[in-house]
């Protein structure tokens, strides 16, 4: 099977063997991205003409690795930007076409949750990871530079989402604020877990005892977004909110240059605030009746962050419920190399989809920019795969 991600900045390529009702095996994988740390963001119309010089040349590098032809080619249809996306759509149907298989339109975020189903390299950090799969229904906290959205899931297609960011993404937030703290280049949220990883410890631990919903001797001010008077019961909807990180810190420039102590003071809550108010929010939805679980996934490139695992797991452990060690809640993170985006979990969820559900796309789907996930199979262009052709394919891979 070929899979393709093009949604944002990435041009990425996989070919992967299946065999029915397993997860895919890796064969080969690659990754090529758009320079942007000068241009300070994603310009839409550079990817686009990045992606048209690029992707094919992956491709073409790629499919050297085996000599049989793919089966199946499976690629993002959205959400995303939808230059990039038609560039990996367009050529999915040539593909397709030229080589007389299916092909399978795969929403980006669900890819996202498949990655929790694949395995974990060995001595990886995540080694000491939960290595059994989550099972169905289980919760999943998606953040990413795009979406942050906490989902319940019955199945890889049913899906509820239960909260959403009223405004920027968790990972846009933190490229954002790392950017005004002087950090360049392209995804900034793992520079800003590095730097903040580089702080002493004694020195964390006495930021750590520093309230910035007051006033401090750093004139920060950041607080838990929706942790005001007003809002301390339950609320009915539960949401995110990012965007007071960043008018923090620029708040926190406007009174004079920072100096080094103050940048790692800064760095430190940030990350520190932004993930207590993630915790503190699935917190309150996890409690809220009616949605038996044992299983949590957290997926998407935030989720690659160290500390965000050491938080969520910290938090999650008040939970009523969980009191007894059996009830425990099963975590589930992804391999760091399949939390960014990447085309192996876009090729496991589109086989996800042909397989049990039978269907392949059309060859007049267009790219969706915005999707909600739990449209995935309610959008047009599927088409139901004949028992021969289901044979064909999934013989192939045995
Ligand atoms: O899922 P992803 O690769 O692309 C989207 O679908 O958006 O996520 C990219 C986002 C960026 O905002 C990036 O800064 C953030 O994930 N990210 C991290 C880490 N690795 C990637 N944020 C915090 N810590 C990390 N280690
Ligand atoms: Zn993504």
């Amino acid at each position: 099977m070929l899979a393709i991600e093009l949604s944002c900045d990435d041009a990425c390529v996989a070919l992967l063997e299946k065999y029915p009702g397993r997860v895919p095996q890796v064969l080969a994988h690659s990754r090529a991205t758009l320079a942007s740390a000068h241009t300070g963001g994603i310009i839409p119309t550079a990817a686009h003409e990045f992606h048209q010089q690029a992707l094919a040349k992956e491709v073409q590098k790629i499919i050297e690795w085996d000599r049989k032809l793919p089966d199946l080619v499976c690629a993002t249809r959205g959400p995303g930007m939808v230059g990039s996306l038609s560039s990996g759509l367009q050529l999915a149907k040539g593909l397709s076409i030229a080589w007389n298989v299916p092909m399978v339109g795969v929403h980006h975020m669900v890819g996202h949750i498949a990655a929790a189903f694949l395995p974990k390299k060995e001595g990886s950090p995540n080694g000491a990871e939960n290595h059994e799969t989550p099972h169905f229904p289980f919760w999943s906290l998606l953040c990413s530079g795009g979406h942050t959205m906490l989902v319940y899931l019955k199945s890889i297609i049913d899906h509820e989402v239960v909260a959403n960011t009223l405004d920027i993404a968790a990972g846009d937030a933190l490229d954002k604020c790392a950017r005004e703290l002087g950090f360049v280049g392209n995804m900034l949220g793992p520079e800003l877990e590095k730097y903040v990883q580089s702080i002493d410890d004694n020195e964390k631990l006495a930021f750590g005892k520093i309230d910035t919903a007051r006033d401090n001797r750093f004139n920060l001010r950041m607080s838990m977004p929706m942790r005001g008077p007003k809002r301390l019961k339950v609320p009915e909807k539960v949401e995110f909110s990012f965007s007071s990180f960043l008018s923090s810190v620029q708040n926190l420039k406007k009174n004079g240059p920072l100096t080094e102590e103050l940048r790692r003071f800064c760095a430190y809550k940030v990350q520190e605030t932004l993930f207590a108010h993630l915790a503190d929010r699935v917190l309150v939805a996890l409690t809220k009746p009616g949605r038996p679980f044992q299983d949590f996934v957290c997926s998407g490139g935030v989720a690659a962050n160290g500390r965000l695992r050491e938080i969520l797991r910290e938090s999650l452990k008040r939970l009523p419920d969980s009191a007894d060690a059996d009830e425990d809640i099963k975590f589930h993170f992804p391999d760091l190399s399949l939390c960014t985006d990447n085309a192996v979990m876009i090729g496991s969820a589109g086989a996800e989809v042909f397989e049990q559900y039978r269907k392949k796309s059309d060859m007049d789907v267009l790219p969706i920019r915005k999707w909600p996930m739990d449209e995935w199979l309610v959008a047009d262009g599927w088409v139901d795969v004949s028992d021969a052709e289901f044979v064909r394919v999934t013989d192939n891979e045995k």
